[in-house]
């Protein structure tokens, strides 16, 4: 299975840090942000990973990142520009050609997960597989609804009522067939080409498989999520190294 980190995007709610720099190479802790969906992915056993990045800070990346080497023998990066943000689900466009004929963990470059993704991914064999985490604010999101046997009755995105307290973080595993599903996606009243509706697609099929994860869950794109997320880093490390 290939890895894709989805890291343009605009930032502007973490303006003006976001200025000078992309959202995902600001420190989270001691680390740039990236490094978390980056060692979320590397942890799982994912080697061969594309980093969409959009055009102004690329250099950034390649100075941080590089070829892939420093972060393991077998480990490899790969590149592609975004020209614009034009939604989630563009990011198995942009990825066509690195996809290839495989599988895809797709990872939102401000996404920070404590779950260990490894079982998810070794045992995906076809469909789509996506994530379900309670949260307090689940209008922030995707929101999904299941029924009393765990079955998924809808999905929606940033509902203003939602119908339930799981939001689908950052993390999603597709077949191939993303790809094409990626290039039927209509955009939405906000001007973007939504992930939901790729869930939605392979929830009609009857191929959507919704998993929980466990641990905690940072989507750090606000001053107050990415300080929260600092701070829990800093208490989990210095916890962990006494
Ligand atoms: P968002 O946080 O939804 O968007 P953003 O980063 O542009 O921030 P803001 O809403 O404050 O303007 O994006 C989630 C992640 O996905 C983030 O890491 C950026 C990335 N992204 C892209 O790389 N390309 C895109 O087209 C979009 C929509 C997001």
């Amino acid at each position: 299975m290939k890895g894709i980190i989805l890291a343009g995007g605009h930032a502007t709610r973490l303006r003006p840090l976001t200025k000078m720099t992309s959202k995902q190479l600001l420190p989270v802790y001691n680390k740039p942000m990236i490094y978390y969906p980056l060692t979320t992915l590397l942890n799982a056993g994912i080697k061969e990973i594309l980093l969409i990045i959009a055009p102004e800070y690329a250099g950034h990346f390649l100075h941080l990142l590089g070829s892939g080497r420093e972060f393991g023998p077998d480990v490899k990066f790969s590149y592609e520009i975004q020209d614009s943000p034009r939604g989630l689900a563009d990011a198995f466009i942009v990825g066509e050609n690195f996809i290839g004929d495989e599988s895809v963990a797709m990872i939102l470059g401000d996404n920070i997960f404590e779950h260990d993704f490894s079982e998810d991914i070794r045992t995906f064999e076809r469909g789509g597989r996506i994530f379900a985490i309670e949260v307090p604010d689940p209008e922030r999101f995707g929101v999904v609804e299941f029924d009393e046997n765990n079955k998924v009755i809808s999905i929606e995105e940033k509902p203003k009522v939602p119908k339930s307290r799981f939001a689908i973080p950052g993390l999603y595993i597709f077949d191939n067939r993303v790809v094409d599903f990626a290039k039927g996606v209509k955009p939405s009243a906000r001007g973007e080409i939504e992930i939901v509706d790729l869930h939605r697609r392979y929830l009609d099929l009857g191929e959507l498989d919704v998993r929980r994860v466990e641990g905690k869950w940072f989507d750090a794109g606000t001053f107050d999520s990415l300080l929260d997320a600092g701070n829990f880093l800093r208490e989990k490390e210095n916890g962990a190294g006494k």
